[in-house]
């Protein structure tokens, strides 16, 4: 069993800022405080020069396999979160098979065993036949309920499809908040997923959580007035969690103009008013998620294109780029982005860095300005709707459960090292 001292690091924490040394041994970190000893064969790591954030989740991202190798797989998609700064990864069911039911997910689960480079957790699929499996499933770490079409088959859009499964799941329900029968009525009058798409599909799944004391949680939060219906839900008890994504915060419907097909994703880009609503209203936010969605080139430029972008390797360096433009702090990246999504889906041994969690630490170089676009992607798809943008930080080194798996922007865990995770029995 190795033991590593990571010495003078400056840890982020959300409770704040210190510097702290960490003993690790082997998967697990031993020790966090200032001046701690090295016993004997310790490597020591100095980390001077970087932040070190608690290993990096991402509860949603879309990888791909079964079914979409061409864009991405297991390996390919969790060196992208790697390179990211991610450590663990939470991924979706609209492969192809959906993953619906213990077969799938057997068969998904041994695909990213082989391939995985980080750990990898799953959510099984909701469909209108599936409520009762579902709900046994375990080894999964939510359920995914599409409650609008999107990427892939998965789709509850009746009101008794999706209650059979707010009555029965035992865990937390991640909805993808657009209503179906608006969406289609929109689209008939030439208007593309509007606000008001969300903001039904919002309101509904507080209801169901509500009157069945159901867990849920809102993927992809894009308007104002979804974040003002989750913060009464809130404040009246309803068991919900949300979510925000980097490229809801960091683009707007003008850079869809822009961006054409590569700026095209569900829910769509929105205008300024709704993103600055979602900047001042991250407090309501409990996790900052990528929705990694990666396509072809060639699909996004077809007359067909898909909706959904890439987000792992940009996440990061743009989140650290605003808190330089004092937009959010550093304690507010450790919190939406490690403890945040831990905490949401019971991920055990997740999201701190406190004796007994897993080593998994991002050391964070904050000085390294650079331009989206001009460093090499993990991610099958290389694109970025990003390109171009200046950014400042990035990760520099990665460890994950007490190796180092990524060091100066090379991928150095070997396929397989990656494990499966679930939600912990709560
Ligand atoms: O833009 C999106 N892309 N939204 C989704 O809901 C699915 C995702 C994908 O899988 O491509
Ligand atoms: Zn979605
Ligand atoms: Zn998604």
């Amino acid at each position: 069993m190795e033991t590593i001292l990571i010495k003078s690091g400056t840890l982020v924490t959300p409770q704040g800022i210190a510097p702290k040394d960490i003993l690790i041994a082997g998967e697990v970190i031993a020790a966090v405080g200032e001046g701690l000893s090295a016993p004997h064969n310790t490597r020591i790591v100095n980390a001077e020069d970087v932040l070190i954030f608690p290993g990096l989740i991402d509860a949603h991202v879309h990888l791909r396999e079964p079914g979409g190798e061409h864009k991405e797989d297991f390996l390919s998609g969790t060196r992208a979160a790697l390179a990211g700064g991610f450590t663990t990864v939470l991924a979706m069911p609209n492969t192809s098979p959906p993953l619906t039911g213990c077969e799938a997910l057997a068969q998904t689960k041994a695909l990213a065993k082989s391939k995985a480079v980080c750990d990898v957790g799953f959510f099984v699929g909701a469909t209108a036949e599936n409520a009762e499996q579902a709900a046994g499933l375990e080894a999964v770490v939510g359920l995914k309920l599409y409650m609008g079409s999107s990427t892939g088959s998965l789709l509850v859009a009746d009101l008794a499809g999706q209650a059979a499964h707010f009555e029965r799941y035992p865990g937390v329900i991640a909805v993808h908040a657009e209503d179906e029968e608006a969406v289609v009525h929109f689209a008939k009058l030439g208007q593309r997923r509007p606000p008001i798409c969300a903001a039904l599909a919002v309101s509904r799944a507080l209801a169901l959580a509500e009157r069945f004391q159901a867990r849920l949680h809102v993927c992809h939060v894009s308007t104002a007035h979804e974040l003002a219906l989750i913060r009464d839900a809130k404040a009246r008890g309803v068991k919900v969690t949300c979510e925000v994504t980097p490229h809801h915060l960091f683009l707007t419907a003008e850079d869809e103009t822009r961006l054409g097909p590569l700026g095209q994703m569900n829910p769509p880009l929105r205008p300024q008013k709704d993103v600055d609503a979602l900047w001042e209203n991250l407090r309501t936010a409990d996790c900052i998620a990528t929705d990694h969605a990666p396509h072809t080139l060639e699909e996004k430029r077809s007359s067909t294109p898909p909706s959904g972008v890439p987000g792992l390797e940009t996440a990061l360096p743009l989140l650290l780029t605003a808190v330089r433009e004092g937009k959010l702090s550093l304690p507010e990246i450790s919190r939406l982005m490690a403890e945040g999504p831990a905490r949401i889906f019971g991920l055990q041994r997740k999201g701190r860095i406190a004796p007994g969690y897993d080593a998994d630490l991002t050391l964070v170089d904050v000085g390294a300005e650079w331009a989206i676009g001009t460093r090499s992607l993990q991610t099958k798809c290389g694109w970025s709707p990003f390109q171009g943008r200046k950014v400042r930080g990035r990760a520099a080194r990665v460890f994950l459960r007490g190796r180092e798996v990524c060091a100066n922007e090379e991928v150095i865990a070997e396929p397989g090292y990656g494990q499966i995770i679930a939600r912990f029995a709560a």
